[in-house]
């Protein structure tokens, strides 16, 4: 347990514990397609994921070209929601192997708008890469490729992720348990 501005923190996923699955992940990930690989990280949550994940990748002879684009879901009733491409990438998809890297994977809306952009776009192969995979939220059939770890079906923080733009600096996926 934590204590960071006043909130107890419980740890869910700790540091080492995550750091020791990236290198299976990258170990994984460079069996798959990763030939001229292109890997995208979708913002803001996964940031720190990739950043980690492609050190992972580098240390096992990998030099993928990096990539970031943002993604917003809209809508909060379950007819209207969407997702909305904030910022785009710079680089051409056509013929690439490209792994899309998420912190979360929970109904899929997001992956699988980022899956058929990059499709759409000619990209050779795409495959997804997730910390935490929250398997029975999913609303759309789409699974990861690569997945960290299996993530209860609660509201987590840290390693990137946030609530309300807090908590993302943490170095370990938790959850907020109450006030200190
Ligand atoms: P979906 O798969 O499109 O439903 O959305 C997954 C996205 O929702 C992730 O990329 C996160 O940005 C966000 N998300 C889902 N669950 C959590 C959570 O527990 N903490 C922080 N963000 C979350
Ligand atoms: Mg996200």
């Amino acid at each position: 347990m934590h204590v960071v501005r006043g909130k107890n923190i419980e740890v869910l996923f700790s540091t080492e514990e995550i750091a020791r699955r990236n290198e299976e992940l990258a170990l994984e990930i460079a069996k798959g397609p990763a030939e001229d690989l292109l890997v995208i990280a979708i913002l803001k949550g996964s940031f720190v994921f990739a950043a980690d994940l492609i050190r992972a990748l580098h240390k096992i002879g990998l030099a993928p070209e990096v990539e970031f684009m943002t993604l917003s879901s809209y809508g909060t009733g379950t007819v209207s929601r969407g997702v909305r491409l904030v910022k785009d990438i710079d680089s051409v998809v056509e013929g690439r192997d490209v792994l899309l890297i998420d912190d979360i994977l929970e109904s899929g809306r997001t992956l699988r708008f980022a899956r058929n952009l990059m499709l759409e776009r000619g990209a050779a192969n795409v495959s997804i890469a997730v910390l935490l995979d929250k398997q029975n939220k999913r609303e759309e059939v789409l699974e990861a490729d690569y997945a960290g770890f299996h993530c209860p079906d609660r509201f987590v923080v840290g390693y990137g992720m946030d609530v309300a733009y807090a908590f993302r600096e943490l170095p370990f996926v938790g959850v907020i348990t109450g006030d200190a």
